[in-house]
């Protein structure tokens, strides 16, 4: 086996028997079933692991990830996701997490085409687009991308509250609150963008 994956499956067997050292319980709690406080949806990059930047423990957090956090209305996947978080798990808080210096934020700026997943990445080249006169502005390619990172995330907000599940929880006169964050891996810090108890629908 692959040395690095050898240490993993090593390394997963200590902490699970720390864990059930430290509390006997721990697993049996978890089996009974979950209760997460938040859906997430994040970015795949292995820079970005949300639960482990933000200390959640296991069962706290109901997460998606895919390329640059992108809420695209024909994707099934998501889609799926979010009507089990809301209807079944109860989930009220979602978090749309983005994150600077995201791959898929700069292919789409760059404007390289790379096969199938330029399709996905046009998601964003709409935000671009949408944007682009702010965005043209800013002649710092470093700022333009971190604007396109917060706007990316306003816009995935914007497009959550458009979905099917989102206005189906309303009618009914369910409260969701949906949350843009950013983290920065080069501080280790997550910023909030967007905060819906003191903010209006993102203006976009
Ligand atoms: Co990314």
């Amino acid at each position: 086996m692959d040395p690095r994956l050898a240490k993993f499956l090593q390394t997963n067997a200590q902490w699970a028997a720390a864990h059930q050292h430290e509390n006997p319980i721990y697993f049996d709690q978890l089996k009974a079933g979950q209760k997460p406080h938040a859906l997430l949806l994040g970015c795949s990059d292995s820079r970005v692991s949300p639960s482990v930047v933000m200390g959640a423990e296991l069962g706290e957090v109901f997460v998606h990830r895919n390329i640059a956090n992108v809420v695209a209305h024909s994707d099934l996947n998501f889609l799926s996701v979010l009507q089990y978080a809301i209807e079944v798990l109860e989930v009220r808080e979602i978090i749309v997490f983005g994150h600077y210096g995201c791959g898929g934020i700069k292919a789409a700026m760059d404007d390289e085409a790379f096969g199938l997943i330029d399709n996905w990445l046009a998601n964003i080249k709409d935000v671009m687009e949408f944007h682009a006169k702010e965005l043209d502005a800013i002649t710092d390619p470093q700022l333009r991308h971190d604007r396109l990172v917060e706007l990316n995330v306003l816009a995935q907000i914007k497009n959550l509250q458009q979905t099917s599940v989102i206005r189906k929880a309303i009618k009914k006169g369910i409260t969701i609150h949906i949350h843009g964050w950013i983290y920065d891996f080069s501080t280790g810090h997550i910023k909030v963008v967007y905060e819906p108890a003191n903010e209006p629908a993102p203006q976009l």
